[in-house]
């Protein structure tokens, strides 16, 4: 990157009396952060100058020579041999001067009938089309990780929390079937989100439109846009959609971070649930026994980040008067540390859960211990015609004792139980065991062994359709 004293700008320096102060030139340019946005600069520019040239501004020559040029430039890009200069302020003014520079008064021509403000609106809906349908192909890579490992645990049972307290017993694949259906919601909010930012703003220029006669819908179609805007000063302002983006990149965020807290407990000595291979962990230089989770605690940490890009974005929005400001420079950063962010902790999840291990026995053992089934030996007096808050009172003596005698209701005899209910008869033990209590809850949506092979195999047809 050049940085020297000479900053008069070429681009626009015909009506300055005096060449830009070197600090403010580096405290205005973005060049240095939104050179990322090359690869969708040039693609913009060879829309828009094939457009110029269908509506006879450009000649079929000039066009040729300049998408001739912005191909050589992508590759001095690609091969890391760019010049980016911040007297140049910006990736489209450094791309559009190299242009210059190779071919000519010609280069000078691409910029008619359009403007920054519209060229930089288009560049970011490009750059983050692309990421979405990027980032939709790992929600879908982690959906399938968390299928494979639901397949492998259909049946078998841990306990169900609330209040991270036993509850009742719950099937591991069923556990894992909720994380899924955030998954699918965040899927689908991501593609809703994709319907709005590909709609192509460019033909707006500064804020009013052009006096060219241009054909928006050429551009737009050559872009792969779904049409254009409708409003010109909307169009160059508005950055809703990156805010909808980064909401949506926080709540799937969100989702993770509670995944993360989950896996962070359940992998410790205490729970003991799950085993995390050794290559998503790591060591401790001090204590050479630890091996710590470190995947999901940092996915849990980088979830504020993306809450705070968030944040920033909706403040740099609030109280902007129409049409484009200055401020809009800053959406940039926030925005690709978003994506950089969502990328890395879904390509991780999206690794490491089909290769989690289920410590079953410690999930049975825990769910046995944790008089799970009270909810069931209730719903069974209640068959017995007990009314329920009746029901309720009994089976809560039964487990106070239970917890006196350190003993779970299936290990009770008759006797004990029927001095609580004396409806109590043999066929209770029916109901008192892990697996009749998952088993009965055969329903849509319930934990029953069935129930969750029929989630996965709706799961996995709905899977198949995405292409
Ligand atoms: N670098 C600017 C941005 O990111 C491009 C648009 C600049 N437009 C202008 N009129 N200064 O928003």
């Amino acid at each position: 990157m050049t940085d020297t004293n000479k900053t008069t700008n070429q681009q626009w320096g015909g009506r300055f009396s005096e060449p830009v102060d070197a600090f403010v030139a580096r405290f205005t340019a973005s060049v240095e952060f939104d050179q990322r946005m090359a690869k969708q600069d040039i693609q913009g520019s060879v829309a828009h100058a094939k457009m110029l040239t269908k509506v006879g501004v450009l000649t079929v020559e000039e066009r040729d020579q300049i998408i001739q040029g912005l191909a050589e430039i992508e590759q001095e890009i690609a091969r890391g041999e760019f010049e980016w200069s911040v007297e140049l302020e910006d990736v489209h003014m450094n791309i559009e001067a190299r242009l210059t520079q190779k071919i000519g008064v010609t280069g000078k021509k691409l910029h008619t009938g359009r403007s920054r403000n519209d060229q930089v609106a288009t560049d970011i809906r490009l750059y983050m089309r692309d990421e979405i349908d990027f980032l939709l192909e790992e929600v879908t890579r982690l959906q399938q990780g968390i299928l494979s490992l639901a397949e492998r645990n259909t049946d078998t049972i841990m306990p169900g929390f609330t209040h991270l307290q036993t509850a009742q017993p719950v099937t591991f694949g069923h556990h894992l079937m909720a994380w899924y259906e955030m998954a699918q919601r965040d899927y689908e909010r991501l593609l809703d989100c994709r319907k709005r930012v590909n709609i192509l703003p460019l033909g707006a220029a500064a804020l009013a439109g052009t006096t060219y006669p241009i054909d928006r819908e050429m551009t737009a179609e050559l872009l792969g846009f779904e049409r254009p805007t409708y409003n010109s000063l909307d169009s160059v302002s508005d950055r809703d959609f990156a805010i909808e983006f980064t909401s949506t990149a926080s709540i799937i965020m969100m989702h993770m971070s509670r995944w993360a807290e989950e896996m962070v407990m359940w992998a410790s000595a205490q729970f003991n649930f799950i085993f995390l291979p050794d290559r998503f962990c790591t060591g401790s230089s001090i204590m050479p026994q630890k091996k710590n989770p470190d995947v999901p605690e940092l996915v849990r940490g980088k979830t504020g980040r993306v809450y705070g890009h968030l944040m920033s974005l909706l403040t740099l929005m609030k109280s902007q008067c129409l049409a484009y400001n200055k401020d809009n420079q800053e959406d940039k950063e926030p925005l690709f540390d978003t994506v950089d962010t969502l990328r890395g902790s879904l390509r991780s999840f999206a690794d490491m859960i089909p290769a989690i291990e289920a410590r079953s026995e410690h999930m049975y053992e825990a769910a046995r211990r944790g008089f799970s089934t009270a909810t069931d030996l209730a719903d069974y007096l209640v068959r017995k015609g007990v009314a329920f808050r009746d029901a309720h009172e009994v089976v809560g003596k039964a487990v106070g004792f239970g917890v006196q005698e350190g003993r779970d209701l299936s290990e009770m005899t008759l006797e004990e139980l029927q001095s609580f209910g004396s409806m109590i008869e043999a066929d209770v033990f029916d109901v008192l065991t892990l697996e009749g209590s998952v088993a009965a809850r055969d329903h849509i949506g319930g934990t029953a062994p069935a129930q969750v092979k029929a989630a996965i195999a709706r799961a996995k047809d709905e899977l198949a359709k995405r292409v």
